[in-house]
C-alpha cells in the first residue's frame, strides 16, 4: 500500500541531505512528483522549490507527470532507434494527440521513450505496463490501440 506525502515526510528528518532520498520515496508512492509535493517538500527541507525543481529535473528518473492507465515506453536504444523507433514514438504520438513525455488528459496513456529494453534482436520494441511488443510497424500501432480499446 503506498504511503501519504505526511507518512513519508514523516519518516526523514528535513535535512537538504534527504532531498533526493525524498523525491525518490514521493516518486515510488505516488507515481511522480506533483508541485502540491515539491511546495511541502521545500517547507519541510527549507530547500527553495526552484532548487528542488533544479535537483529532479537534472535526473531522469523523475516525473512531473502521473503515468497513465497504459504507459508505452518506446525503446530508443541504437538497434531500435535504427529499425524505426522515432517514426514508432511519432505514430504514437499522432494517435494519442500528445508528445513524447506526455499523458493523456483522461490519464489513460501515457508515453515516454526508454533506453535499451533488452530485446535488441526484435526492434523495434516498446512496452506497455509489463508487456513487451516487439518488430513494431506503424500498421502494429494501430492495431495495438485497437486491441487495448476493447
Ligand atoms: S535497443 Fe531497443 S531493445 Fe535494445
Amino acid at each position: 500500500m503506498s504511503k501519504s506525502l505526511n507518512e513519508i515526510l514523516s519518516t526523514f528528518n528535513g535535512n537538504k541531505s534527504e532531498l533526493i532520498p525524498i523525491l525518490q520515496d514521493i516518486q515510488s508512492n505516488i507515481g511522480y512528483l506533483p508541485e502540491d509535493a515539491i511546495i511541502k517538500v521545500s517547507k519541510f527541507t527549507r530547500v527553495p522549490e526552484s532548487e528542488i525543481y533544479g535537483v529532479a529535473t537534472f535526473y531522469t528518473q523523475f516525473r512531473f507527470l502521473p503515468v497513465g492507465k497504459k504507459h508505452i515506453m518506446v525503446c530508443k536504444g541504437t538497434a531500435c532507434h535504427v529499425k524505426g523507433a522515432p517514426q514508432i514514438i511519432e505514430g504514437i504520438e499522432r494517435h494519442l494527440d500528445i508528445k513524447e513525455g506526455d499523458v493523456t488528459f483522461d490519464l489513460e496513456y501515457s508515453l515516454e521513450s526508454v533506453g535499451c529494453l533488452g530485446c535488441c534482436a526484435l526492434a523495434p520494441c516498446a512496452m506497455i505496463n509489463e508487456e513487451v511488443e516487439s518488430n513494431l510497424t506503424l500498421k502494429d500501432v494501430k492495431k495495438i490501440f485497437s486491441r487495448m480499446k476493447k
